[in-house]
């Protein structure tokens, strides 16, 4: 459907006063709608036209055609108000999302590839609080995405390389752990962070140790077999845990291509630098000057001959694009990494690489928590970050003594508890822009009143039982949209009206956020119809249920992009 500011734009245009694109410019939405929905104040026209604004507005409301769905047009004192038809909205959305289910709203495919780099943690660690953020906004952006037509790579990009591993192994061997098959297969992330902290105490009383884990990983990536075994055990005990909280979040990804699978795509990269002549000695490092760009120098290799986190970076840009040929290629890390991804950026471009412009940084602020009355950035004040796994736990525990009070019979209520928890993790890091700093306070997120997960999710809820109790569907057919036309029912429809262009707003500044917003607004209108438009018993009955089920399905779509669980009751 065109819009109707389009379609506005062109009936004003057809009565000769002015241009399309010119008229277009004028259109307003007024948020109050007594004066119509859409509105063109006249006053910038009157020294063009050389009439005064009042008339002007009189005499396009006299000659405009009005476009199909909108029902008047008028002149008030200078503006001109156009009135949407409300039975054509209702009739018009309501049977769109009736045809489309689910996918109502969303594009249809349009042949582009995006790669989306997200989530991504180290390896031989568990994932910590602040996670949540890279891992949240590329699973939503990934579904957002795919809504707006794209083809989407999901990759996450496992730092599963590099000194750390230097230092797990060198603090492995130190304690004389057993290195047969069967240990190794057995280890776990837990013990693995228990080696990792023993081996930052140990190094601060023996420098030397630090040397030591380099040599270890300069070892490993010359391809020492004992070495690499160890590694190999390191990061399938990591990946394993990973894994099961993925799944608990309902994150999924297309590739796990972590640094170490660049390790043999890197020396054609290092080839093409020293043909090129961009690669220069700095010390004892090979790096590519940016001085051009205004950059610090980008670092290749060291002096010892192992690589480092830019190198593989430019590996795999050169991958995905020979693989997926992508047209986008978005990285969803902290705000922290701006230069790093510059750099890359920038040596690509030296490379001679054009496409270099599709690649996108998409940072976010941190998450700060109360800590003696101040807002502290992630960590506690012991020194260690919170581990995600534990913040999910607690915020399931919290949901469960809510259900507890509430629904004790619940049926699954562990798994809705902590479904709901996750959710109301997400939302609270999904709801506003990105780049903001999110104050993590356990009530206001975990409440069910105000802008929260739970919130959202209990309006889904709603419509659910409302739906259980009825007992039956309504079919297109037999919805009256002449019983859609009330105050409270309009507000909602032309919420739902407006999914698609909000999927397209959230990929164009690659915000979740827009998304989380619309959730709220569709859940406050559905609460307030439902409260004003009695559904069952009413002799609107099957209009309002029909308007029901419709806001069911947009809801429902609308968390599940945001990679919220769409649950049904709690
Ligand atoms: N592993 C890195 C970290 O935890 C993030 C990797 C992001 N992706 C990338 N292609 N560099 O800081």
């Amino acid at each position: 459907m065109n819009s109707f500011e389009q379609e506005i734009a062109e009936a004003l245009a057809a009565t000769g006063s002015f241009e399309k694109d010119a008229a277009l410019k004028l259109i307003s939405v007024p948020p109050d709608t007594t004066h119509g929905n859409f509105t063109i104040p006249c006053f910038s026209l009157a020294k063009v036209m050389r009439k005064a604004p009042k008339m002007i507005a009189e005499d396009l409301a006299a000659q405009v055609k009005l476009p199909a769905g909108l029902s008047k047009v008028e002149a008030v004192n200078g503006y001109l108000n156009f009135f949407i038809d409300r039975g054509f909205l209702a009739k018009s959305t309501l049977d769109e999302i009736a045809a489309k289910g689910l996918n109502y709203g969303h594009a249809e495919p349009n042949g582009k590839v995006v790669c989306i780099d997200f989530s991504s943690p180290n390896i031989g660690k568990e994932l910590a609080f602040h996670h949540l953020r890279s891992t949240m906004i590329g699973n939503s952006l990934s579904r957002i995405y795919k809504a707006a037509g794209y083809k989407v790579e999901r990759i996450n990009h496992l730092g599963d390389w590099g000194t750390a591993f230097g230092k797990l192994i060198v603090m492995y061997l130190r304690e004389k752990r057993p290195t047969d098959q069967a240990t190794l297969d057995s280890l776990t992330v837990k013990e693995l962070n228990i080696l990792y902290a023993a081996f930052s105490k140990v190094s601060k009383e023996e420098p030397g140790l630090e040397d030591e884990a380099r040599a270890a990983f300069t070892k490993l990536e010359q391809g020492d077999e004992f070495y690499r075994t160890l590694w190999t055990a390191f990061r399938a005990a990591t990946l394993k845990e990973l894994m099961r909280i993925y799944d608990m979040m309902g994150v999924g990804f297309d590739h796990y291509t972590g640094e170490s699978f660049f390790e043999d795509k890197i020396p054609a990269i290092l080839d093409e630098l020293r043909e090129k002549n961009l690669m220069v000695k700095s010390q004892d490092l090979d790096v590519v000057m940016l001085d051009e760009f205004d950059l610090n120098p980008c670092l290749i290799r060291k002096s010892d001959g192992s690589t480092l986190y830019a190198t593989r970076d430019l590996a795999a840009a050169n991958y995905r694009m020979k693989e997926y040929n992508f047209d986008k290629c978005l990285y969803v890390v902290d705000l922290g990494q701006a230069l790093h991804f510059k750099q890359v950026f920038h040596v690509l471009k030296k490379m001679g690489r054009e496409w270099y412009k599709n690649m996108y940084h998409i940072p976010f602020g941190v998450i700060l928590q109360m800590v003696d009355g101040k807002w502290e950035k992630g960590k506690t004040r012991t020194g260690t970050a919170s581990l995600l796994r534990d913040v999910i736990e607690a915020a399931q525990k919290k949901i469960l003594e809510f259900i507890d009070q509430k629904n004790p019979d619940l049926e699954n209520k562990e798994l809705i508890a902590r479904q709901i928890g996750i959710s109301a993790l997400t939302f609270n890091d999904l709801k506003n822009s990105r780049l903001k700093d999110v104050r993590f306070d356990w009530d206001a997120v975990m409440s069910f009143e105000g802008d929260t997960g739970p919130y959202v999710q209990n309006a889904h809820v709603r419509l659910c039982s409302i739906m259980k109790k009825a007992g039956y569907t309504v079919p297109v057919a037999e919805a009256d949209y002449s019983q859609l036309t009330d105050d409270a029912a309009y507000s909602l429809i032309n919420l739902l009206a407006k999914k698609g262009e909000k999927i397209l707003a959230a990929v164009k500044d690659d915000e979740p956020s827009v998304l989380a917003q619309y959730a709220l607004e569709i859940a406050e209108a559905a609460h307030k119809f439902i409260h004003e438009d009695r559904v069952l018993g009413s002799a609107e009955e099957k209009s309002r249920l029909f308007l029901v089920q419709s806001t069911q399905i947009v809801l429902e779509n609308v968390l599940d992009l945001l990679g919220l669980f769409p649950i049904r009751q709690m």
